[in-house]
């Protein structure tokens, strides 16, 4: 496991020339690796919209990516700078509208928008800030992960079974993932963890996407199907649940794949403490509660047909959304690249966030994290700081 990070799945790199990304195309998998070149505004929106790429960090490093390919293309068309502008702003705007929930793709345009509006020269100049701008956000992501893992990574012993929702692992990020960060980084120490993957319907990122990266990373693996978690609850619980999420609100309440609260529901009930992983750029300060967070709805399809052939009548409504709220009253702790944060989580989130806009000014991220957060709450696991099984 000592080069674990060197084999960390490439989910997007720039190809040869500067001017369009590759991308791992994670619709394929785990039946076929293949990348898939995105070139035009419409290839990077189709891309993040039909979870080509997806996973909320990497959601936003696709849309960094896009936005500075873009604007070389510009440049090599020789555009005036004020024209360059213009069109930034075009392609930003309809960038923003390809997924609501994830509020790193907002965070990430933001960045780029700030970073064209304080840069100056012709537009090859311009776009070569952006492109900075956008290997900056790649680069942060990939060490906020390790960092993440390396916090969380404190909550594990070794001989641990760790349960998971969705993917949040590397295929979602620019490194090695949110919540299986720590299950790499106690791997890599030689500690020895099992995974078990919720499938994840309607589109399987558990089964296709958690269980592909980590059989290939050598970890042990069980996938069951979502309505399989209560029984694994009443007769083997794990011993702690991570989770990533998309959006975690000012006040901890966590956006996340659907089927996300009915595990800290799980969780709550057989006292498994319940921990959300998650990057400062997916806090969002600016959404007060859980029911600020705009939730995505998706195709009924997904749900109709799956990736085969009709499993409800055409005529039979259904209900899809994306992501569902867990309040943060569920949650035993979010560990950001700063550290792990305890309930009440206003204040610390805050003191996160703020924390690492100063760092990214000065200083690396991920190198003080410390544990930011308020004394915990209750009577907590030493350790995990979950509540202790009956
Ligand atoms: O619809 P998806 O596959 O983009 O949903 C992804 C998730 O819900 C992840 O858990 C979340 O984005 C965190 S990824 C580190």
């Amino acid at each position: 496991m000592n080069n674990r990070e060197s084999s960390t799945p490439v989910t997007i790199r720039w190809a040869a020339g500067g001017t369009s990304a590759l991308i791992l195309d994670q619709t394929l998998l785990p039946n076929v690796r293949e990348e898939k070149e995105l070139a035009t505004l419409d290839d990077f929106i189709e891309a993040i919209r039909s979870l080509r790429v997806r996973g909320a960090p990497l959601i936003g490093i696709t849309a960094a990516i896009g936005l500075a390919a873009l604007a070389r293309q510009a440049a090599a068309e020789g555009v005036s700078a004020d024209e360059f502008r213009t069109r930034f702003d075009g392609w930003a705007d309809r960038l923003e509208q390809a997924r609501p929930t994830a509020v790193n793709l907002v965070w990430a345009i933001r960045r780029l928008r700030a970073r064209l509006k304080g840069a100056s020269g012709s537009a090859g100049e311009l776009a070569e800030a952006l492109a900075a701008e956008a290997d900056a956000i790649h680069d942060e992501d990939r060490r906020m992960c390790r960092a993440i893992g390396e916090h969380a990574a404190t909550l594990l012993r070794g001989g641990e079974a760790v349960i998971t929702h969705c993917n949040a692992g590397s295929l979602a990020t620019g490194g090695i993932g949110t919540a299986l960060a720590p299950v790499y980084v106690a791997a890599e120490a030689g500690r020895r963890v099992r995974v078990f993957a919720d499938e994840t319907r309607p589109l399987l990122q558990g089964s296709r996407l958690t269980a592909w990266e980590l059989s290939r990373a050598g970890i042990e693996v069980t996938v069951l199907a979502d309505n399989m978690a209560g029984s694994l609850f009443a007769t083997d619980p794990p011993d702690i649940a991570f989770v990533g999420s998309d959006r975690i609100a000012a006040n901890g309440d966590v956006a996340n794949k659907i089927g996300t609260y009915p595990l800290a529901v799980l969780a709550h009930r057989h006292g498994v403490p319940f921990y959300v992983l998650a990057p400062t750029s997916t806090v969002d300060l600016g959404t007060p509660t859980g029911a600020d967070i705009p939730i995505e709805h998706r195709d009924p399809d997904e749900v109709r047909r799956g990736f085969g052939p009709l499993l409800a009548p055409e005529e039979a409504g259904v209900y899809s959304p994306a992501f569902d709220i867990t309040p943060a009253e569920l949650v035993a702790g979010i560990v950001t690249e700063r550290g792990i944060h305890r309930p009440p989580y206003v204040d610390s989130l805050a003191a996160a966030v703020a924390g690492a806009e100063e760092e990214r000014r000065g200083r690396p991220i991920g190198r003080d994290a410390g544990s930011g957060g308020s004394p915990s709450r209750g009577r907590r696991h030493p350790r995990t700081g979950g509540r202790r099984r009956a």
